[in-house]
């Protein structure tokens, strides 16, 4: 219904102007001016002009004034030129334009006044210009748009507002604008989107927004544009967020989101775009795709993320994408692409994925074995490692290269003893899990409840693969499952935990662990948290009771020490230092820590 209504407008219109179009009859021609009598033109166009000329024809239909030294445009300045339907004032140095300049000009179509010196446009200098389809107040010095300054231009398509010093558009700005499509508003300081003002352009299909310091995309920021298909967020380089309900009531088919400073897709607000199929989110430092969250853009047939930070890819990224038929990742940290990542790989016809550091194994063989049917764009992939085809572009290797270059080697784990343990309560336990393979396998551990040990927390899984169980409780017996993976298989194993409860007089020992309290301080996570309810001390009590220990020992050794600086005296005899032994607690020394000598040497004053 709506639609119909924004298509409306220009169809009648245009069978108007037809109907008025007028032949040739006495054509003059200013001064200084080319004039094309056949075609109803004037071209004034730099001859260093001053003010608009005299004499001009009334029925020209296009005056260009461009490259001239025009400072003011009067009241009804063009008022007899009512066949004009093209107007050029760009490029002038017009600082002023009076109220109703253009009263009269009924046919008038199209109105450049770019790269001028205007600041500010009062309310009534367009009124008149019914007809009017493009005007474009570009790179000017336009601060605010007032209430109702486009108000009479009823039938205006494009407006091209760009490189101004706009601060502000006032709500009702662009009240009257019901047949505008496209509006650009390059570089301006706006700080807010002036979504009231941009609420009332019900037939705009086309929205760019560039060079804007907003750091965070609101909820509801364009609110009211339904017809609005293409959004353009060009260099802000603030923006590090889109908040979930920023694209909220928009139905695009189009979105550029360039040279902002998002480090991730913004996957929340783009899920309800059903019906988008071109998305660009270049040159923002985004380090993943990941998988199984742009599932809803059932549409979308490209995706450009050119000039990111992107490590990875995740499979599954792109699952339930039908249509998606364009990824352009050139310029990005990629080693890899897997297949796993598209939906289909069968209907990807572009890929453009040079300028990363690929590592050439088994997980490219499906860009290779297609090498000759994908559109690299004119940028073939090249490989970076192994080493023997650096720089070697996928497009060169040979059939009888592909099965020496292009494979893998599956995850297996190397040692594969049995590693059952049987342990007391509070023991530190560890179980090896070393893996080989091309590419290196990723290790996961799975506790007995099905869960994946992270690298943190009292039972972790550690960098070269084992996992440290410390100070095991009754409750973490069971088994344990360790898998490699890589793009070619996997691998596992499983060791078994048996932990065994000791009775209640041995719990004293608990304090003498030093070395444990200290380093399972922080319950780093639920599975540590959960275990520390069964201590039979908590974590504080320990500490105070540990500090406390170490106190008395310090006042003890005090009181020696002042004894002696006496003792020292009365003797008459100076020393300079003392040497105190002591006897270190069983649990320092056998818990390994080395050097401890179990001696103070201490200077006197
Ligand atoms: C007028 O002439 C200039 C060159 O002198 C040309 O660039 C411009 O396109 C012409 N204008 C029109 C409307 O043809
Ligand atoms: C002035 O604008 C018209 C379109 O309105 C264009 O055809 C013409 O080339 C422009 N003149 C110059 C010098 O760019
Ligand atoms: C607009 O921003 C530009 C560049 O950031 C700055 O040079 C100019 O002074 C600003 N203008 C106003 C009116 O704030
Ligand atoms: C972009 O974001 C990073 C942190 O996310 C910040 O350090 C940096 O200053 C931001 N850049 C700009 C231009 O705001
Ligand atoms: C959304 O846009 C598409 C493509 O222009 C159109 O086919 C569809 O009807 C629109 N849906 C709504 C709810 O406006
Ligand atoms: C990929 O992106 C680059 C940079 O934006 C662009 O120049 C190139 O045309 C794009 N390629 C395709 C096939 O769209
Ligand atoms: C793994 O690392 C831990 C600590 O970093 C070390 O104690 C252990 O011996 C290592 N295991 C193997 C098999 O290298
Ligand atoms: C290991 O491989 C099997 C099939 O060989 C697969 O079903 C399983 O999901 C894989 N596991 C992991 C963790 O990759
Ligand atoms: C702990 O107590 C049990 C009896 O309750 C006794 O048999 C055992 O020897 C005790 N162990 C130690 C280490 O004191
Ligand atoms: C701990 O578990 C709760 C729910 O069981 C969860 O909400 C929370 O995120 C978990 N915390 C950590 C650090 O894993």
């Amino acid at each position: 219904m709506l639609m119909e209504q924004c298509g409306m407008w220009g169809g009648w219109t245009v069978l108007l102007l037809w109907s008025l179009n007028l032949s040739a009859a006495d054509f003059t021609c200013p001064q200084k001016c080319v004039c094309y009598p056949d075609t109803l033109e004037v071209n004034c166009s730099s001859k260093q002009l001053t003010g608009v000329p005299d004499g001009l024809p009334n029925n020209v239909k296009r005056l260009d004034l461009s490259g001239n030294q025009l400072k003011t445009i009067a009241r009804r300045q063009f008022s007899g030129l009512s066949k004009l339907e093209d107007l050029n004032l760009s490029e002038n140095i017009i600082s002023m334009i009076e109220v109703e300049a253009f009263q009269g000009l009924k046919n008038l179509r199209y109105l450049r006044i770019k790269n001028n010196r205007l600041k500010i446009l009062p309310v009534g200098v367009f009124s008149g210009l019914t007809n009017l389809r493009r005007l474009d107040i570009s790179e000017n010095e336009i601060l605010v748009f007032l209430d109702f300054t486009f108000r009479d231009m009823v039938n205006l398509q494009q407006l091209d507002a760009g490189e101004n010093d706009l601060v502000f558009i006032s709500q009702r700005a662009f009240v009257g604008l019901q047949a505008l499509k496209e509006l650009n508003v390059d570089r301006s300081n706006l700080t807010s989107i002036p979504t009231e003002a941009l609420s009332q352009l019900q037939c705009l299909t086309k929205l760019r927004l560039r060079k804007l310091t907003i750091g965070v995309l609101p909820n509801n920021a364009f609110r009211g544009l339904n017809q609005l298909r293409t959004l353009q967020i060009l260099h802000w380089p603030s923006l590090e967020t889109l908040n979930s309900n920023s694209l909220v009531g928009l139905n695009l088919t189009t979105l550029t989101l360039t040279n902002c400073n998002l480090s991730a897709v913004p996957y929340a607000s783009l899920r309800h775009l059903v019906y988008l199929q071109y998305l660009d989110l270049s040159y923002n430092p985004i380090i993943s795709i990941q998988s199984n969250l742009l599932g809803e853009l059932v549409r979308l047939q490209e995706l450009h993320l050119v000039g990111g930070n992107l490590l990875r890819i995740e499979p599954g990224a792109f699952r339930g994408l039908v249509h998606f038929r364009l990824l352009n990742v050139s310029s990005n940290r990629l080693s890899t692409l897997e297949e796993s990542v598209f939906h289909s790989v069968g209907i990807l016809q572009t890929l453009r994925l040079d300028r990363n550091p690929l590592t050439c194994d088994c997980r490219l063989l499906w860009v290779v074995r297609r090498r000759r049917r994908l559109d690299f764009d004119g940028r073939q992939p090249t490989c970076s490692v192994p080493n023997q085809v650096y720089r070697k572009a996928i497009r060169d290797f040979s059939e009888a290269e592909l099965p020496v270059i292009f494979v893998c080697r599956q995850a297996q784990i190397l040692n594969r003893q049995l590693q059952d343990a049987s342990v007391v309560e509070g023991t530190n336990v560890q179980f090896e899990c070393k893996a080989d393979g091309y590419p290196s396998p990723s290790v996961t551990w799975l506790s007995a409840q099905q869960t994946v040990l992270s690298s943190v927390g009292r039972i972790r899984a550690l960098a070269n693969g084992s996992l440290e169980v410390r100070y095991a409780q009754v409750q973490d017996s069971g088994t344990y499952l360790c898998t490699a993976a890589n793009a070619a298989g996997n691998d596992s194993i499983t060791v078994s935990l048996q932990v065994e409860g000791l009775p209640q007089n041995r719990t004293a020992s608990y304090f003498s662990d030093v070395r444990w309290t200290e380093t399972s301080l922080p319950p780093s996570t639920n599975s540590s948290a959960r275990a520390s309810s069964r201590y039979p001390f908590d974590a504080k009590t320990l500490i105070i009771a540990t500090t406390m220990g170490f106190l008395s020992f310090l006042s003890s050794v005090a009181i020696c020490f002042v004894f002696m600086f006496f003792w020292s005296q009365s003797k008459g005899q100076i020393k300079h230092t003392a040497t105190i032994d002591f006897v270190p607690r069983s649990s320092m020394a056998g818990g390994g820590d080395g050097g401890d000598t179990g001696r103070f040497t201490m200077k006197l004053i």
